[in-house]
């Protein structure tokens, strides 16, 4: 197909739905391309009921049937395929698909609706030649480049996701851990394991190669114009749904394959939080409803279950409710299921000292904020909130003995 000395390049492009984007687009491409290097178009088609196939599929032969006239040297070093799929089956498979039946030494994957510019294609063949063995990533969120286009609400829940993906599965060294747009030799993707539910390819293949440098380039991403988006919702809602099932459940028991357990890292953490501060919740509803009932009510003169002055009361009303918080995080939250007496004991005793580091922190937070004006039930809410994820991340390392990311 190519002499040894021509770098080969193969740009998949999924689509689905994309008629009035894909010819466009090819055309772009083409008119960008450098003659120096074999380079393949593989468009990735899964049935588009809009025609986009068969869109793509008549311009191929048209093109054929003018260069068998003409012999456009462009072609020579050029070719365009497309791979027809049976129906929608989401974006990843169709990628690995697409890399499946293409030949290129190297492989760059991206939209088709133009939130990828076209021109940036060479730029990014032109880096990778230049470090053959790592990862170019065309790169939203390092200086020059941009989001444009997207509601308030997509752009938040972008950069949040991106946050969690680089600290919570340790790629901290790339900034758009997500993107969609990135160039890579064949070895790094072929054989790569991907759960079909998994949507975010490139954040599998970064954690998977921890040791490969990466490169990223800046791009302005700009949302579609043109036709409809197929993923936000359902994305949003498979994340959100599994945040939901952990939280109530846990991991399932049984096989997990490494990839969920990768993607599911971070849910994992953020499911742990929630139940940490459900169990907080619980803890105060408890210490009120048993201060309240043991206290002898002296102003009202109420008498309730006993006799107790409303201070030794509310201590009481205290311990019982970092008993309950206790055991309820270890069994629910930490789902730590062992309770010999040894190791019980001195996990609640690291337990009650890390609920005094967290009372002193919070404690200190509301006096900084009230002393700088800043409105007590502001300060109220923004140091108890601190105080409780510094106490759950002390908890978690230190008296259940987890790793904080994990
Ligand atoms: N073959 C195939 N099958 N293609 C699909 C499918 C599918 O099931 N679902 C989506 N595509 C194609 C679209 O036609 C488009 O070319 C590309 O995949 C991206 O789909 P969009 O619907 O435009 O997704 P998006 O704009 O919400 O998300 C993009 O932005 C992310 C960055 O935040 C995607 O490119 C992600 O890859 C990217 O990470
Ligand atoms: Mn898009």
């Amino acid at each position: 197909m190519s002499n040894s000395n021509i770098v080969s390049f193969s740009i998949i492009i999924p689509t689905y739905n994309e008629s009035e984007n894909v010819l466009r687009l090819i055309r772009e491409i083409e008119k960008n391309l450098p003659t120096s290097d074999f380079t393949e178009i593989v468009i990735v088609d899964d049935n588009s009921p809009d025609g986009t196939g068969k869109l793509v599929e008549n311009y191929i032969n048209q093109q054929k049937s003018t260069t068998e006239k003409e012999g456009s040297p462009k072609t020579k070093n050029y070719r365009i395929k497309i791979v027809h799929r049976i129906g929608k089956n989401g974006l990843i498979p169709a990628i690995m698909d697409g890399v499946k039946q293409s030949s290129g030494q190297n492989v760059i994957i991206m939209d088709a609706d133009f939130s990828h510019p076209p021109d940036v294609i060479p730029k990014m063949m032109q880096e990778l030649k230049m470090n053959p063995n790592s990862i170019i990533i065309g790169s939203r969120y390092i200086e020059g480049g941009k989001v444009v286009g997207w509601p308030k609400k997509r752009r938040l829940l972008s950069t949040g996701a991106s946050i969690l993906a680089r600290f919570g599965l340790n790629v901290r060294r790339v900034k758009d851990p997500m993107s969609g747009l990135f160039a890579l030799p064949r070895e790094l993707i072929q054989n790569i394991s991907i759960d079909t539910k998994g949507y975010k390819i490139l954040l599998e293949i970064l954690v998977k190669n921890k040791e490969i440098p990466t490169k990223e380039i800046p791009y302005t991403f700009i949302d579609r114009q043109s036709g409809k988006s197929k993923m936000d919702r359902n994305v949003i809602m498979n994340y959100a749904e599994a945040i939901w099932q952990l939280y109530r459940h846990g991991p399932k028991s049984g096989q997990v394959t490494i990839n969920e357990k990768v993607n599911k890292r971070s849910v994992l953490f953020l499911s742990k939080v929630g139940r940490y501060y459900t169990v907080g919740i619980s803890g105060l509803i408890i210490n009120y409803i048993v201060s309240f009932l043991l206290a002898n009510d002296v102003a009202n003169s109420i008498r309730l279950l006993s006799n107790v002055w409303y201070l030794e009361a509310s201590i009481i009303g205290a311990a019982i409710s970092s008993t309950s918080n206790f055991f309820l995080n270890k069994y629910w939250t930490f789902e730590d299921k062992r309770f010999d007496v040894r190791s019980t004991a001195r996990q609640y005793l690291s337990f009650i000292g890390m609920s005094a580091i967290g009372l002193i922190i919070q404690i200190a937070l509301l006096y900084y904020m009230v002393e700088n004006l800043i409105p007590y039930r502001i300060s109220l809410i923004v140091a108890i909130g601190i105080a409780t994820t510094i106490n759950f991340i002390l908890n978690k390392k230190f008296t259940f003995k987890e790793k904080v990311w994990a």
